[in-house]
C-alpha cells in the first residue's frame, strides 16, 4: 500500500509511514520545505531523551540549523502561555517565514506547536513527527491546531482557540510506538477501530485477525495498521478539509465519548471514552432503524480484544451524561446531533436524535 496523502487547498501533504523514519527526517524536511534554513524542533518532554536526539541529528545532517523548544504533554499546559514560549523561541532563533517548525511528540504537543506555527509570522511551514498512535492516526492528520482556554465558570475548554494549518509533511516512525505505555497504545487503537467502522469493514476483520501482532507491536503489523488508518482519515479530510460536512463523520462515538470523558475524567482517557462511545453509537444506529442488523456486542468484542473498555466503569446518572452531551432539554439549543451508521462503513449525521435513540446507546454500555 502506498503512503497516504492529504489533498488540501494549499497543496498535498504526504504522510510517510515507516520504521526508522526519524533517521530520514532531515532529508524529508528539506524536500517538503525546500526554503527552510532554520528549524524549531518542538519536543514533547515525554520523548525528549528517547527520540529527540535522532530527530535532531537527522535535521543537522541535512544542513539545517536546529533550535529546540520543550513542550509539556499536559492539557493544562496546552495554553496560550505555552504558545508564547514557542513564539519567543522562534523570534530568538531569528526564524523567517520560509523556515519550519517540526513537532515531535503526541497529540497535545502537535496541537500546541501546530498553533504556534499557524500564527507565527501569520503562518510558517509545519512538519509533524507524531510519536503516539493517537497522534499518528488522528491528531497529526488534517491541519487542526489548537490550545485550551480557561472557562469563565472555571475548568478548561478544550481546543477553543485554534486554526486550520495543514502540515507540509507528516512522518510516522512506527518504531517510536515501542516506548508508548500500553494504556496510551490502546487509546490509539480506539481511533483505528473508529476509522474501520466508518470506512473499511475489512480493516476491522484484519485488526481482529492480526490482534496478537498488533498488541505485540510487531513493526510490520504497526506499519499496516497506521497506513490503513491514516489513509481513511486522509481521504475524508481531502474531501472536506474545513469540516463543512463529511469530516464530522470522524466524530463517530465521540458525542457519547466526550460526555463520558467530561463526567469521568479521572477514570477514562479520551481513547477509552471513545471506545465505549463507539459501542453506544452502534446501538443507537440500530435503535434509529438505520442499521437494523447492527450488533453492538460484535463491536464491543473487537474493542475488548485489544484491551479497551466497552462499558461505563462506574455508576453514572444518565441525566448527568445527557447534560454533558448537551442533550438535556434546556441546554441543547434544539440540536441533538449524533454521527451514526447506516451500515458497516456508512456513517451519516442524525440531526434530531430522540430520547429513545440516546437511551439505547447508554443502555448498551451500562449507563
Ligand atoms: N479528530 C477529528 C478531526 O480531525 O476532524
Amino acid at each position: 500500500m502506498a503512503d497516504p496523502c492529504v489533498h488540501g487547498s494549499r497543496g498535498d501533504c504526504a504522510i510517510s509511514v515507516r520504521r526508522g523514519g526519524l533517521s530520514v527526517l532531515g532529508e524529508g524536511v528539506r524536500k517538503a520545505v525546500p526554503g527552510a534554513r532554520v528549524i524549531m524542533l518542538a519536543v514533547d518532554e515525554g520523548v525528549r531523551t528517547r527520540w529527540a536526539p535522532a530527530a535532531h541529528a537527522s535535521l543537522e545532517a541535512a544542513g539545517l540549523r536546529v533550535h529546540v523548544v520543550p513542550l509539556q504533554a499536559d492539557e493544562n499546559e496546552k495554553s496560550i502561555a505555552a504558545v508564547e514560549r514557542v513564539w519567543a523561541a522562534m523570534l530568538q532563533a531569528g526564524m523567517q517565514r520560509g523556515d519550519a517548525l517540526v513537532a515531535l511528540g503526541g497529540g497535545i504537543a502537535g496541537d500546541l506547536a501546530g498553533f504556534a506555527a499557524a500564527t507565527f509570522l501569520r503562518g510558517i511551514p509545519l512538519v509533524m513527527a507524531p510519536t503516539t498512535l493517537l497522534a499518528m492516526v488522528d491528531a497529526s492528520i488534517g491541519g487542526k491546531t489548537a490550545v485550551n482556554l480557561p472557562l469563565p465558570k472555571g475548568g478548561l475548554g478544550k481546543n477553543l482557540a485554534g486554526a486550520f494549518h495543514a502540515p507540509s509533511w507528516v512522518l510516522c516512525d512506527v518504531d517510536t510506538l515501542a516506548t508508548l505505555s500500553d494504556r496510551d497504545f490502546r487509546c490509539g487503537l480506539a481511533e483505528c477501530v473508529k476509522h474501520a467502522l466508518i470506512a473499511d469493514p475489512a480493516m476491522l476483520r484484519w485488526m481482529r485477525g492480526t490482534c496478537a501482532s498488533i498488541l505485540a507491536r510487531e513493526p510490520v503489523a504497526l506499519e499496516e495498521l497506521v497506513r490503513r488508518s491514516v489513509a481513511i482519515k486522509a481521504a475524508v479530510v481531502s474531501r472536506d478539509e474545513f469540516e463543512c460536512g463529511e469530516r464530522a463523520h470522524l466524530n463517530l462515538g465521540h458525542t457519547f465519548g466526550h460526555a463520558l470523558e467530561s463526567v469521568l475524567h479521572d477514570r477514562l482517557r479520551h481513547g477509552e471514552a471513545v471506545a465505549i462511545g463507539l459501542v453506544a453509537a452502534v446501538a443507537a444506529s440500530r435503535a434509529a432503524g438505520w442499521w437494523p442488523d447492527a450488533d453492538p456486542a460484535e463491536v464491543a468484542a473487537a474493542l475488548a480484544q485489544v484491551g479497551l473498555p466497552t462499558k461505563v466503569p462506574t455508576s453514572v446518572d444518565r441525566a448527568t451524561l445527557n447534560v454533558a452531551m448537551g442533550f438535556d432539554k434546556k441546554g441543547s439549543g434544539g440540536r441533538r446531533r449524533l454521527v451514526l451508521l447506516r451500515g458497516p462503513g456508512q456513517p451519516a449525521v442524525l440531526d434530531d436524535a430522540t430520547d429513545a435513540i440516546v437511551d439505547a446507546g447508554w443502555s448498551a454500555v451500562g449507563a
